[in-house]
């Protein structure tokens, strides 16, 4: 993954979006809930690198980040909340999970047109160190949720060949698999 903080976050996106696209209306419930687990866990990841680490650095260079998190990163979280107290037998767990995506996909056509662009025309060389911070920041991040990163991640994997390829799919995850890879807890997830 690219240290620069802008690429991190353009491969976030990207992950999130490809995850997402494997969520199908005739999917098990156990495949639907375990996709949905794992794209709001990766939501809320990378929402907390940027709200924490990201935004306020464009804020600081001058750039108004104020409309992607007062507005839309409000709906994505509410979305995101919505979606963890629901049950994928729930009549409108699919145009829910739906809401989440087309918000998502909105929001991220904002930020990379947008922020990304005015961030790397005015804040340069500074990316790459904001995106040291926020690799630091992710490691903690995802290691204090390892275990359920993984369980939802298998759940979501509808067999072995997409828990192996499948891998690069989700909250910086080459960062996630060493992370589990440390403790062991890979093995035991897979098995
Ligand atoms: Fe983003
Ligand atoms: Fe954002």
């Amino acid at each position: 993954m690219t240290t620069l903080a802008t690429g991190q976050i353009r491969t976030d996106h990207m992950h999130v979006l490809t995850l997402a696209h494997r969520y199908k209306h005739d999917s098990s419930p156990r495949t639907k809930q375990g996709i949905v687990r794992n794209v709001c866990a990766a939501l809320e990841i990378h929402a907390a690198l940027e709200e924490e680490i990201f935004y306020p650095a464009l804020e600081a260079a001058g750039i108004d980040t104020k409309t992607a998190v007062d507005t839309e990163h409000g709906d994505i979280h509410r979305l995101v909340d919505r979606l963890k107290t629901m049950s994928p037998s729930d009549a409108d767990y699919d145009e829910t999970f739906m809401s989440l995506i087309r918000q998502v996909m909105h929001h991220v056509a904002d930020e990379e047109t947008i922020l990304l662009t005015e961030a790397e025309r005015r804040m340069g060389d500074r990316l790459g160190e904001i995106g040291r911070a926020m690799t630091r920041r992710r490691m903690e991040l995802v290691k204090s949720r390892a275990g359920e990163l993984a369980s939802s991640f298998a759940q979501a994997s509808a067999n072995k060949s997409m828990l192996l390829t499948g891998g690069a799919v989700l909250a910086g995850a080459f960062l996630v698999s060493r992370a589990l890879s440390r403790n062991g807890d890979a093995q035991r997830y897979q098995a």
